[in-house]
């Protein structure tokens, strides 16, 4: 099985513990195997996340404090591909057949990006050529790879599962 992971760049532990925290939930919800937040440790955004997976399952996993650079140089020798997402980059759609079923580091970033990430990377990819959000971005970059079958995927041993329904909030509690 191919492994799409997501390294968010750029955290700042003050202004972007919400941000990151969705890119995360975001990355766990589309199928992606777990998040790494480069340079910077932040115990609190890895908790609510762990807390995440311990209700709803699964075996994402999270971890922060790496440098960028080890992050990328470890994948890049395990043979992984380096995506990534900026809206200066070339077409998704384009580069989308390139990527599905092979092993993946996402880079989002948060304000500025070292200008050498985009020579670093394998594929530069925009979400269209406009300013956006790394979670939006995300979101959509990881429902393409996946071609939407991420929306049925079941997430192993959670205490919590929702039925849907056309009304109301049906959650199943597994004992
Ligand atoms: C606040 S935005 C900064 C926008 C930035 N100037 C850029 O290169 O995309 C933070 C992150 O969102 C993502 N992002 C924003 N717009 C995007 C787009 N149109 N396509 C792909 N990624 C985007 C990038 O990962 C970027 O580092």
């Amino acid at each position: 099985m191919a492994k799409v992971v997501v390294l968010r760049m750029g955290h700042r532990i003050v202004r972007d513990k919400r941000v990151t925290t969705h890119v995360g939930l975001v990355a766990r919800a589309f199928g992606a195997d777990g998040m790494i937040i480069s340079n910077i440790s932040d115990t609190a955004v890895e908790g609510s996340i762990r807390k995440v997976v311990q209700n709803w399952g699964g075996d994402f996993f999270v971890e922060s404090g790496r440098p960028w650079r080890t992050v990328v140089e470890s994948w890049r020798r395990e043979g992984g591909l380096i995506v990534h997402l900026t809206m200066y980059g070339m077409p998704v759609d384009e580069l989308i057949p390139e990527l599905r079923n092979k092993d993946i580091l996402v880079i989002v970033g948060g304000e500025k990006m070292p200008g050498e990430i985009f020579e670093i990377a394998d594929f530069n990819v925009a979400i269209g050529n406009q300013p956006h959000s790394e979670i939006a971005a995300l979101a959509i970059f990881l429902d393409r790879l996946f071609d939407g079958a991420e929306l049925k995927k079941e997430f192993k041993n959670s205490k919590m599962k929702i039925i849907p329904s056309e009304k109301g909030k049906k959650v199943e509690i597994k004992s």
